[in-house]
């Protein structure tokens, strides 16, 4: 996967795709990532990128035209390429559209949005996604950008260390991820439950299975009302979660 980030702070980007998983894929080839200047697509004197909305409003607004020609200039014709905005106009960014990007794409733009927009012009003719990273405002699209890049790389083929890790990721399975312990078996007077020392392969997955839809219950039931719409749920688990949602309405 190549990634091409467009931003006015590519200063930004030092250091944080220097670490772990997302370096290792760099160092592998599993990815290529590119920080691109917008300002080196303008061609005035000042490098001017913005400029004020008409009508009248308060802030400025991204220049139409170093974007296209960034785009223009970066889109490789061989690749599947994604040209990506980075809003908070955007649908909101899930591990769905994580498993899409890195599934359908070879190369993905990211435009990463400033002030207070970006000229519609972009958005309507070049921007293939208008993506959200939740229902927040941030001052620019660059963390937005950094947080999809890392959510994309751990899902591509040999990135995460064996090929199931990323399978019984929270929301791969629709549920959050089970708690989990390690040494050691009692810390201060708190004991981890039994069952996991007990060796007992059957039981601890039934156990883990139970603690997620526990968990998901608590902090996400919208989650859990989509897996009974799917009746994505076992009988005995769908039994237990309606018992559980009827005591909470009590
Ligand atoms: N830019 C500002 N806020 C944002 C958000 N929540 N998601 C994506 N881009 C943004």
């Amino acid at each position: 996967m190549r990634f091409d980030l467009l931003t006015i702070f590519p200063e930004f980007f030092g250091g944080p795709f220097d670490f772990g998983i997302i370096r290792r894929a760099k160092q592998q080839g599993q990815i290529e990532i590119n920080i691109h200047d917008l300002r080196s697509f303008t061609n005035d004197k000042h490098h001017v990128v913005d400029d004020r909305p008409f009508g009248g409003d308060d802030g400025m607004v991204l220049k139409p035209e170093p974007i296209f020609r960034a785009v223009e200039a970066l889109r490789k014709e061989d690749e599947r390429t994604a040209v990506v905005l980075l809003t908070p106009q955007g649908r909101v960014f899930r591990q769905q559209e994580a498993q899409r990007f890195a599934g359908e794409f070879s190369q993905l733009i990211l435009l990463c949005g400033r002030y207070e927009g970006v000229d519609e012009r972009v958005v309507q003719h070049l921007v293939t996604d208008e993506i959200s990273i939740g229902d927040y405002v941030l001052t620019g699209g660059e963390l937005p950008a950094m947080v999809l890049v890392d959510a994309i790389t751990r899902l591509l083929p040999n990135v995460l260390g064996s090929e199931t890790s990323a399978v019984n990721d929270s929301f791969s399975t629709g549920l959050l991820d089970f708690p989990n312990y390690t040494r050691p078996a009692s810390f201060n007077g708190m004991d981890v439950p039994d069952i996991l020392l007990s060796g007992h392969h059957a039981n601890i997955a039934k156990w883990r299975r139970q603690a997620a839809l526990e968990k998901t219950l608590k902090m996400r039931p919208d989650l859990i009302e989509k897996l009974l719409a799917q009746d994505a749920l076992s009988e005995e688990e769908r039994r237990w979660v309606e018992e559980k949602l009827r005591q909470q309405k009590h």
